[in-house]
């Protein structure tokens, strides 16, 4: 193996503690103490999980964490209810609702309803917006833990070849503008491009957010090239014992990091940072409220 591990999760516990000596400071100074807010509906298990170190984490950088778990029957206008109280809620300088929502909900109408000062998952179309002509936004977590890793090895991005494998609201479109915004050449890669293997030879930074489990194999990854596996898919591991699952990216990790020059390993990397940039965006959306 030739490539750097990039250490997703001591990267995260940085990101943390600068977040929690600034929260220390914000009370010092303003008498302010960033509060989060999480919504959960319904249980799944996945969710749950997350939700779970959310708050933990939340409570750990010295914010107030408030949790709002309500039955997956719950009628949307009552989730919408909420989060207009949230809204209106002082303490509350970030509102994050768990996605997926069950079916009967609209979760456009849900994302568009959450106070766009106070959307630390950057969804709300206004924030997308912000984001997309340059202009101050709330940017998503996932995404914007991924763009921290690649400025912290690479330094400038400027004329960089970036890839990024996948198209979604959460990951794929955010990750293109914000390469775009640092001055990568950036493509955006999906289930319908062409000579997708060809594609992916020709970026110096790759970005893989498909959700299929070891999709991208190292003979798709550039020599040298920088790889971000921003997929978390579970996969039977019977090498473990009858039943036992165990988690993988989207890229095969063996032959991606013989080739790669730096890869993020699954778990490990980028999950990590997904709640790290959750809470720098809850004290950025509270430090934005003091003015
Ligand atoms: N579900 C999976 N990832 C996310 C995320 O980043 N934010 C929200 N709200 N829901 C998610």
């Amino acid at each position: 193996m030739s490539a750097k591990i990039i250490d997703g999760k001591a990267f995260a516990a940085d990101v943390r503690g600068r977040v929690a000596e600034q929260v220390a400071q914000l009370k010092a100074r303003h008498g302010l103490t960033p509060g989060l807010a999480v919504v959960l509906v319904g249980e799944d298990p996945a969710s749950q999980v997350y939700v779970r170190n959310k708050g933990k984490q939340t409570i750990e950088a010295g914010m107030n964490s408030f949790e709002h778990k309500l039955d997956a029957s719950t009628p949307e206008a009552e989730l919408l209810a909420l989060v207009e109280k949230l809204n209106a809620d002082p303490a509350v300088h970030g509102i994050l609702v768990q996605l997926p929502l069950p079916d009967h909900i609209d979760e456009a109408k849900v994302l568009a309803a959450i106070d766009p000062a106070k959307d630390v998952d950057g969804f709300h179309i206004s924030n997308v917006g912000l984001l997309a002509t340059g202009q101050k936004a709330l940017v998503p977590c996932t995404p914007l833990g991924c763009l921290m890793m690649l400025r912290d090895h690479h330094g400038s991005l400027s004329g960089l070849n970036a890839v990024v494998v996948g198209r979604s609201n959460i990951v794929g479109k955010p990750m293109a503008q914000l390469l775009l915004r640092d001055s990568c050449t950036v493509t955006i890669a999906h289930s319908r491009t062409k000579d997708l293997a060809e594609v992916c030879r020709g970026a110096d930074i790759l970005v893989a957010a498909v959700g299929r489990p070891q999709m991208i194999p190292g003979d798709w990854v550039k020599p040298g090239a920088t790889v971000i596996d921003v997929g978390i898919n579970r996969i039977p591991a019977p090498e473990k014992g009858e039943g036992k699952t165990r988690l993988v990216g989207d890229v095969e990790f063996d032959s991606a990091a013989a080739v790669a020059g730096a890869i993020t390993p699954v778990p490990g990397g980028v999950g990590p940072m997904t709640i790290a940039c959750l809470l720098a965006n809850t004290l950025t959306a509270c430090a934005r409220a003091a003015g």
